[in-house]
């Protein structure tokens, strides 16, 4: 294995979701991205709890911040029905046309602005619920967003805020040592990787309470394996010398004759929080 992962120079945003990365021509590869998950057992079971835990009501005001197509937007905007307003903030203009699109569609009144998260364009104690899911793990001030969070939060108001954790990311044929590079590699460039284990303590930091904690993995098909997210990591982990050609050719074919017979593991856990502000 040749040398470590470079230093904090070579460590820059890689997501497509990061703001500075927003293309109209990514707008498309992204939804796919969102309805793959959205369709996923681990997602829909994490999202089911979590609308349970904030329990938006009718006549309440809730906001999704980074909505993406806005699809727990609309169903907040259901729960809050009639007489309350659901509001997606979602800073890629590529999503926010294909989430208003899709609530027209669904005659759903949910609407959707412009924003940011770590400057929200709502005022203080203004909303009842707050979603956010997995958008801390592309902010760089994360602490900044729960800090916003808390601030337009009513005293009373309830947050679910999700994300993944990508160093616990799992993958199965292959040799550990193979495995771990290219899992590093990921880490090294993306902006907030670890998001998923801070949330807890990043809402109690900017004064909410805790109520409840949530996990579910997104568990990928054992017939396939995801390649180009996998050629990805491996083509990055080779260029950073973590690993050689020929142990990530091996473990091409280890995947692939795994995935024949229905015995890949990939994998990587979401956790949410759901907490209150007091009164
Ligand atoms: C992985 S997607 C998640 C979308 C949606 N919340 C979901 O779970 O399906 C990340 C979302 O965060 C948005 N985003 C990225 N940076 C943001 C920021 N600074 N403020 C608000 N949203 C942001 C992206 O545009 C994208 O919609």
């Amino acid at each position: 294995m040749g040398r470590t992962v470079g230093g904090m120079g070579d460590v820059r945003p890689t997501s497509a979701f990061h703001t500075d990365n927003i293309t109209d021509a990514t707008t498309g590869r992204l939804v796919g991205a969102l309805d793959t998950q959205a369709a996923s057992a681990g997602v829909r079971r994490l999202r089911e709890w979590a609308h349970r835990g904030v329990a938006a009501r009718p006549g309440e005001r809730a906001v999704d911040i980074g909505a993406g197509t806005g699809s727990e937007t609309l169903v907040l905007a259901a729960a809050v029905t009639p007489g309350g307003e659901a509001i997606g903030v979602e800073p890629n203009p590529g999503l926010r046309s294909i989430a208003e699109q899709r609530a027209a569609e669904a005659g759903n009144p949910a609407r959707f602005v412009d924003g940011d998260a770590s400057s929200l364009p709502l005022g203080d104690a203004d909303v009842d619920v707050v979603w956010c899911e997995r958008v801390f793990q592309h902010l760089s001030e994360p602490d900044r967003a729960a800090a916003e969070i808390a601030r337009v939060l009513r005293p009373g108001g309830r947050v679910a805020l999700l994300d993944t954790d990508w160093a616990t990311s799992i993958l199965h044929p292959g040799d550990p040592e193979v495995v771990a590079a290219l899992t590093t590699g990921a880490l090294a460039t993306a902006v907030n990787p670890y998001a998923g284990r801070r949330l807890a303590g990043q809402l109690a930091a900017a004064g909410l309470e805790i109520d409840d904690l949530g996990s579910q993995a997104l568990i990928q098909d054992p017939s396939k394996v995801t390649w180009p997210l996998i050629r990805m990591l491996g083509e990055a982990a080779v260029r950073r010398e973590l690993i050689t050609e020929r142990q990530r050719d091996q473990l091409y074919d280890d995947l692939t004759a795994a995935a024949k017979q229905g015995a890949v593991h990939m994998s990587v856990t979401m956790f949410g929080v759901i907490a209150h502000r007091p009164a």
